[in-house]
């Protein structure tokens, strides 16, 4: 059999996605608090961060949910039918769902993911490891609407959306999220997601602050492809990456922070920035099972079933459409 990669057609990106980041960069640093929105962490030298940021030995999710998928494949198999597609979204280096495409031959996969050059390079490169398996890659945001490719409108859809990637949402929009991606997948879809629980801050903190520094490289290389791409003048040894813990709301806050007092230029636009002030670029919200079970049942879904490690420090969930 011959492997499938399907190149998306050419969009008309560059000039449009040019001045959606201008848009978003300078209305994010006009706001008080400031902020930037995440998808703009990935950029080539962001998704390889990323993948660094997995490989830390503070940063527990990857490897847990890994090792979850691994226990678990059989049972995790049983709820993805034979002859169905999978959808993966935000799918990265495609590492976990080998895990479940060794134990759950599916017919076809289609990967979602935003940056480009990364999703079709390890799509191209699944697609050699996997002859028979049809491998349809779509470049999109996962929060927008896209559609499906064509070849998978009559298989049964599973998505699957690992790595707690649900968490860097604001409740509204994994909501959101959530009834977007009910309708997508269409009547009788199943949904697997990973999930982070709720633990000790301490354990927390220092996932999304390790020693090496790389997720602090990997939250300030925002601030070196904003320099790049908008123009800007970014001191990146003026600002320092942190991670806080917020109770109440139980996520994860990253923020960077100004070393002094300063301004930046960025367009043509001038912004200043206090001494302590912080850039706010991203939220990773941990769910106990219980509040998972009520932000799905909000969206129409059903857990069906949740697995965990024994530490319990992660849950996959496997969900149903009501
Ligand atoms: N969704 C994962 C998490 O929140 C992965 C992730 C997204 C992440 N952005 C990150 C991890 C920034 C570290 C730093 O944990």
């Amino acid at each position: 059999m011959t492997a499938h990669v399907r190149l998306p057609h050419p969009l008309p990106v560059d000039d449009a996605t040019h001045r959606a980041f201008l848009t978003d960069v300078v209305a994010g640093l006009s706001a008080d608090p400031k902020s930037i929105p995440p998808k703009y962490f990935y950029d080539e030298r962001g998704s390889q961060l990323f993948e660094a940021i997995t490989r830390t030995p503070e940063y527990y999710p990857t490897r847990t949910e890994t090792g979850i998928l691994t226990a678990r494949a059989a049972e995790i198999a049983a709820f993805i039918p034979s002859d169905a597609a999978l959808v993966e979204f935000g799918a990265g280096a495609l590492t976990k769902v080998r895990i479940l495409l060794g134990a759950a031959p599916v017919h076809a996969f289609v990967p979602v993911d935003i940056s480009e050059t990364f999703l079709l390079g390890q799509a191209a490169r699944l697609s050699r490891e996997i002859p028979g398996l049809q491998v349809l890659p779509v470049v999109a945001d996962v929060m927008a609407a896209f559609p499906l490719p064509a070849e998978i409108a009559a298989r049964p859809k599973v998505g699957f959306f690992p790595g707690s990637t649900i968490g860097n949402f604001e409740p509204h929009e994994a909501t959101a999220f959530l009834r977007h991606a009910g309708t997508l997948l269409g009547p009788g879809a199943r949904l697997i997601l990973g999930v982070d629980l709720v633990k000790d801050p301490d354990v927390l903190v220092a996932a999304y602050n390790d020693a090496a520094g790389v997720t602090a490289e990997f939250n300030l290389n925002l601030l070196r492809r904003i320099n790049r791409e908008l123009g800007a003048n970014f001191d990146l040894g003026a600002f320092w990456h942190r991670a806080v813990y917020n109770r109440e709301l139980h996520r994860i806050e990253m923020h960077l922070a100004s070393k002094t007092r300063q301004r930046v230029r960025v367009d043509g636009r001038c912004f200043e920035f206090r001494r302590g002030e912080t850039i706010h670029t991203e939220n990773s919200y941990k769910y106990t099972p219980e509040l998972f079970r009520t932000l799905a049942a909000g969206a129409g879904w059903r857990v069906a079933t949740t697995w965990t490690d024994p530490q319990a420090w992660f849950a996959v969930h496997a969900l149903t459409l009501d």
